[in-house]
């Protein structure tokens, strides 16, 4: 929600700040893209360029100004912003950064400030008018009235401040003046800030991605801290000015890792990434016969103690939660229930401590999936964190972190995280199975080289990307889509409608193939397209045989069946239009092969939807840092 970027350079030295804030944008772009922004500060000028859509337009629009070559934008501290409107349309106006009234503070902003509205009241009494609608404005207002007069008078650092304590809700915010052209003050509360340390020239970001192609040196900062930079200098402190500590890491991916290496797309790449992806998720986590998690801050005692677990998760993270419960409770013999976190701390849900929350997000910002950790952490569950981004708010509040390994996801739908948390919700699971004895250890070591053979398979399905693309041409429009599945097979088809929901903007639903006939079997009609996938017809033989059957119901009506079975499965051939085989596995590993023929049949039928930037689907944002 909102990428946000700062940087300070050596004046002496030239260094265009628009240049480097521009890029910086460019890779934040995936964090919003309604509006962009950036200011540039000189001294005694506020430089400010901004414009509804996509960067690309506020690049043109710079151009058209001159450009970086142009002494108009000529400076080395910059801040900017890409947007995910929250308040205000997205228009050039409510874009950031906004302004103070006297022209000479310049703020941008990611989260909600929550009693904006008093705020707002209070400067509009002082006699301000308030250009935008967003609730973001009133933090460059009240800076300027902070620093004009009154106990802050001409201290910008103390009116910083005092304009933190001041805001309630979810913020990132960045502060400049004029008056102090070097220098850029940063807040935060819930939602995230990096700074970038660099040589003779400072960085912020909402995530690394904004200063890689500079430093690798970083330092995060905690809740509710404030940093100071300067060219040469950072000073970490809290809302009160007390000094206070970063946290200082190295960056262990490149920038390369961000770029589409070949791809015309980052989703593309990250499809593709996924044999590594699910590969350096498992590395690790089985060795000398034993199932090892992360951060384990839990002890094998204490998973003896759990008497039940919940899987708390949104989106795509929500279809790999749901998938854990099949394996939980086959493997542990535990009830696991599974829920939006966006319902979980607003349904009153049973829990103590003794339940296990396992919190499933590859940002770990997201707002609903936080709030949800921090319900279960008051009513003294135990949490178990499930993360894609190191060091991120959900990881640091929760009790222990299993890290999905699948490395940066830039493309806004989630393809390797996706699998990535399967295969990690599976690690739990298999943790889980070890501490309480449910399964022999020779048992949890076949398993484990099962997941082990993941990779080598999805390399597999990856060559069904030419069949795929020749499907969508021959499926030609489509108004609606239906994806059924069963078992394991019914959290896929929820992630395939949902992948072309979002990609497509196409109606589609997933039900599980038994429901069919309470009702959505009246859907069916001339030439629907009906995505199932079948189960293996190895292992669970009645869960395949019934869903044989659907598919002949839906044929029966007319409908185009597109089948994902196993190679070798005869069985369906006859009823399928499109029959898409992937490797046999296991069971509960299935998912981890057929959704990948789903990511491509949504990213084909997007583009002949006319939709050419799968990686930005409209209205979305990669990081959903509201509740
Ligand atoms: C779908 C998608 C979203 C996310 C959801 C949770 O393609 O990407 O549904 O899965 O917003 O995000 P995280 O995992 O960051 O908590």
């Amino acid at each position: 929600m909102c990428g946000i970027v700062g940087y300070v350079g050596d004046a002496a030295r030239n260094v265009s700040a628009l240049d480097i804030g521009l890029d910086a944008l460019a890779r934040m772009e995936y964090r919003g893209y309604d509006s962009a922004g950036i200011a540039v500060v000189r001294p005694g000028e506020l430089v400010v360029e901004k414009k509804a859509g996509k960067l690309a337009n506020l690049l043109d629009q710079i151009a058209a100004d001159g450009g970086g070559d142009s002494s108009r934008f000529a400076g080395s501290t910059c801040i900017g912003h890409t947007r995910w409107a929250t308040h205000g349309r997205p228009n050039d106006v409510n874009a950031h950064p906004h302004v103070s009234f006297d022209g000479k503070a310049a703020i941008v902003h990611n989260g909600i400030i929550e009693n904006f509205a008093e705020l707002r009241a209070e400067i509009e009494a002082a006699g301000i008018e308030l250009t935008s609608e967003t609730d973001s404005e009133v933090a460059a207002h009240l800076l300027a009235l902070a620093y004009n007069a009154g106990p802050t008078a001409g201290d910008f650092e103390a009116s910083a401040l005092s304009v933190l304590r001041r805001l309630e809700g979810a913020f990132t915010l960045l502060f400049t003046h004029v008056d102090e052209p070097g220098k850029i003050i940063a807040g935060r509360r819930s939602t995230p800030l990096i700074i970038g340390v660099g040589d003779d020239e400072m960085f912020l970001g909402s995530d690394v991605a904004a200063f890689i192609a500079h430093t690798r040196q970083a330092v995060e900062l905690g809740q509710d801290n404030v940093v100071v930079i300067t060219r040469d200098s950072y000073r970490v402190m809290d809302f009160d000015g007390t000094p206070a500590e970063g946290r200082p890491f190295t960056i262990d991916w490149d920038l390369a890792a961000a770029e589409k290496g070949g791809f015309d797309s980052f989703m593309m790449k990250e499809i593709f990434e996924q044999p590594a992806a699910i590969r350096d998720t498992l590395a690790g986590h089985f060795v000398d016969g034993r199932v090892i998690l992360d951060e384990q801050r839990l002890s094998d005692d204490d998973l003896r103690q759990v008497d039940k677990v919940f899987v708390v998760a949104c989106g795509s993270a929500y279809h790999s939660g749901l998938l854990a419960k099949y394996a939980i409770e086959h493997w542990v013999r535990l009830p696991v229930e599974i829920e939006v976190a966006s319902e979980f701390r607003y349904r009153d849900p049973v829990l103590d401590k003794q339940t296990l929350v396992v919190a499933v997000s590859q940002s770990g910002e997201t707002a609903d999936t936080l709030e949800a950790v921090r319900h279960a952490k008051t009513q003294g569950a135990r949490v178990l964190a499930v993360c894609n981004t190191n060091g991120s708010q959900i990881p640091r509040e929760s009790d222990a972190v299993l890290y999905t390994h699948a490395g940066p996801e830039i493309g806004v739908a989630s393809t390797k995280a996706f699998l990535a948390q399967i295969a990690a919700n599976y690690i739990v699971g298999l943790a889980l199975a070890q501490a309480r004895g449910t399964k022999y250890p020779d048992e949890i070591e076949s398993i484990f080289d099962q997941l082990e053979e993941i990779p080598a398979k999805i390399e597999r399905v990856l060559g069904l990307k030419g069949q795929i693309h020749e499907l969508a041409e021959e499926l030609g429009p489509i108004p609606t889509m239906l994806f059924l599945g069963r078992h394991v097979g019914y959290p896929v088809a929820l992630e395939g409608a949902l992948k072309l929901k979002e990609l497509a903007y196409i109606h589609a639903e997933g039900f599980p193939a038994g429901e069919l006939k309470h009702g959505p079997i009246a859907l069916i009609e001339e030439d629907l397209p009906v995505v199932v996938v079948v189960p293996s017809p190895q292992g669970r033989e009645i869960l395949h045989s019934k869903i044989v059957t659907n598919i002949q119901e839906i044929r029966a009506r007319g409908a185009r069946t597109i089948v994902i079975a196993e190679e070798g499965d005869e069985s369906v051939r006859p009823y399928a239009n499109f029959l898409l085989e992937i490797p046999a596995s296991g069971t509960l590993l299935q998912p981890l092969l057929s959704t990948v023929p789903l990511q491509f049949l949504s990213a084909e039928i997007a583009r002949q939807c006319g939709n050419t930037d799968i990686d930005k689907p409209r209205n979305l944002a990669k990081s959903v840092t509201v509740e």
